[in-house]
This record gives C-alpha cells, structure tokens and sequence, in this order.
C-alpha cells in the first residue's frame, strides 16, 4: 500500500459509502475542499482508494492563533479496515505538515474513532458533542514537532 494526494472529487465515493450512506454523491463535497491550502490524502492498494483523509487549514479558537490543520472525513473502507491504512495516511499527513511548518492537527472525532485517534496520540479536549444525523463526536488534536 502507499500515500498518494488526490482531488477532492476523488475522495467523494468512499466518503459516500463510508461516511454518508444514502446521500447523493453530489452532497459528499465539504465547504473547504478546493481551498488552495487544503490537501487530500489516499491510501492505495493494487489501484484501489483503501482509505481517504482531507486536511485543510482551519483554527480552532481554543488554540489561539498557532497555525492548525483540521482533519476531516477520514474513511478507511469496511473491507480493508485493520491493516493500519488510516493510520499510514496520518502520519503521512503529519510529516507532510512538519514541513509545512505546521505542528497541530485536531479532527471532532466521531466517538467511535476516539480510539482509533488515541492510538496515533490524540488527546481529547472538551466535552462530546451531538451532530445532527451522526452522532456524539469528540474534538480531539495531536501537537508534533
Ligand atoms: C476509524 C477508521 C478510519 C480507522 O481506519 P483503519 O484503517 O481501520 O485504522 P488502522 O488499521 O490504521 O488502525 C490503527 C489502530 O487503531 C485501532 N482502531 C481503528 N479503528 C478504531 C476504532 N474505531 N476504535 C478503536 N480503535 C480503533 C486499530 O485496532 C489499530 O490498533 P493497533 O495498532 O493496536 O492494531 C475506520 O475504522 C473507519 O473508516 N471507520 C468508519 C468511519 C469513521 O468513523 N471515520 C472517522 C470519522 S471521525
């Protein structure tokens, strides 16, 4: 398996089958998507996108003006989950940003990921929260140098 960077429309099928089963792939589209600093990340393996990941710069209040990145729709696909591509594609994404100079990424995890993000060493912060139509979510961030 390797990390390669993709369009944003390349993320769109595996973000509708994993993450918004019965919506319209035209409504797989984040509003930060094709800004200019955001990057898209996918794990391939024999020329299939096992696991995306879409990253963009966005700050979190709490963190105050430190240059952040925000972690969103990361999917691995049912099939291939447990082989260690989504955590491939985030320290991929993290030794991307070192030298972008950026040493903060944060995601609102879906609670059931929380554990998934924890092993990468993510800390929560904050209290869990409800979003509408998916779930309680954490906001959680990893600081690297
Ligand atoms: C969360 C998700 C992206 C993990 O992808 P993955 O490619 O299966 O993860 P990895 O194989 O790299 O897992 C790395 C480690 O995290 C653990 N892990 C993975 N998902 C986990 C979860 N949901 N809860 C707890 N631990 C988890 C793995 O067991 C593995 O542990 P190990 O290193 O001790 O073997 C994937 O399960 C998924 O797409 N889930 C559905 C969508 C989702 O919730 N996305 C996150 C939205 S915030």
């Amino acid at each position: 398996m390797h990390v390669k960077f993709i369009s944003a429309e390349d993320t769109f099928c595996l973000r509708q089958r994993v993450l918004k089963p019965g919506v319209a792939i035209n409504s797989c589209y984040f509003p930060k998507d094709n800004e200019p600093e955001t990057f898209h990340l996918a794990v391939v393996e024999n020329d299939e996108i096992i696991s995306i990941g879409s990253f963009n710069r966005s700050n979190l209040p709490y963190f105050g003006s430190t240059a952040q990145y925000h972690l969103k729709g990361m999917a691995t696909s049912l099939e291939h989950r447990g082989k260690n591509a989504g955590s491939v594609l985030v320290r991929f994404a993290i030794d991307y940003l070192k030298q972008k100079d950026i040493h903060l990424l944060w995601c609102n995890a879906r609670v059931s990921a929380v554990g998934f993000y924890q092993k990468l060493g993510f800390t929560s912060i904050g209290d869990a929260f409800e979003v509408e139509g998916i779930g309680m979510h954490q906001t959680m961030y990893i600081n690297f140098n």
